[in-house]
């Protein structure tokens, strides 16, 4: 793909603010502070368009930017951000539930994972719910410049292992610093964006 233009739309709390052009959507899920904006980024070559923060918890809304006249990146925030009340946590979870489930120009599940280390409790539990519901996904293992490029087989064969990623199953090591994947990336969401 070809980003000529990126554009912030709209930060959103609910359906009623979800855009109504029908345009294919990539939904971000993944634990807070892994990388989910910073992934948005790097995809549409700007530094800080979708904010980013060493601090978890910055995205607290479901997060639109455009590509073009194209499609959406979803930019959901990180789940197991531990300062969020249980009252919150909760009604977030159904509203990404029901976004996920119901929303039908949702073509494709970014689900963003720490290359450095195993998968977390929710980290599973989102890719199991994800498959579940046989959601079209890709599972994209991030920050991977942060070990050695040696060390990128074995951490890929645990994360697939401890996930359940079987054979057929889209994944992508990824770097937003050093834009490792962003050809493979884009690549794979142009392919469900058309069907
Ligand atoms: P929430 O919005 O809180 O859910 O976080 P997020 O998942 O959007 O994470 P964000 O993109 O804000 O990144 C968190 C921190 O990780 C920032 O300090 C980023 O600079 C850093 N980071 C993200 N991706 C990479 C990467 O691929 N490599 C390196 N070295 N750092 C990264
Ligand atoms: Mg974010």
């Amino acid at each position: 793909m070809k980003v000529n233009n990126a554009e912030f739309i709209i930060s959103a709390v609910g359906p009623d603010q979800y855009p109504t052009d029908a345009l294919p959507e990539i939904a971000l899920a993944g634990r807070s502070n892994v990388g989910k904006s910073s992934l948005i980024n790097r995809m549409i070559n700007r530094k800080n368009l979708a904010r980013t923060s060493s601090t978890p918890g910055k995205t607290q809304h479901m997060n639109y930017y455009r590509v073009n006249e194209d499609m959406y990146f979803v930019d959901f925030p990180g789940y197991g951000y531990a300062k969020v009340s249980k009252t919150q946590r909760a009604s977030w979870g159904k509203m990404v539930e029901k976004y996920m489930a119901e929303r039908d120009t949702l073509k494709l599940i970014l689900l963003v994972v720490d290359l450095r280390h195993p998968p977390t409790g929710n980290d599973k539990m989102m890719f199991d719910w994800l498959k579940h519901y046989d959601l079209p996904l890709c599972v994209v293992a991030t920050k991977a410049d942060k070990i050695p490029k040696t060390r990128w087989p074995k951490h890929i064969k645990v994360m697939k292992q401890e996930l359940g990623v079987l054979p057929g199953d889209n994944f992508i090591p990824f770097s937003s610093e050093i834009g490792l994947g962003k050809d493979e990336l884009w690549a794979l969401i142009e392919s469900y964006s058309l069907q």
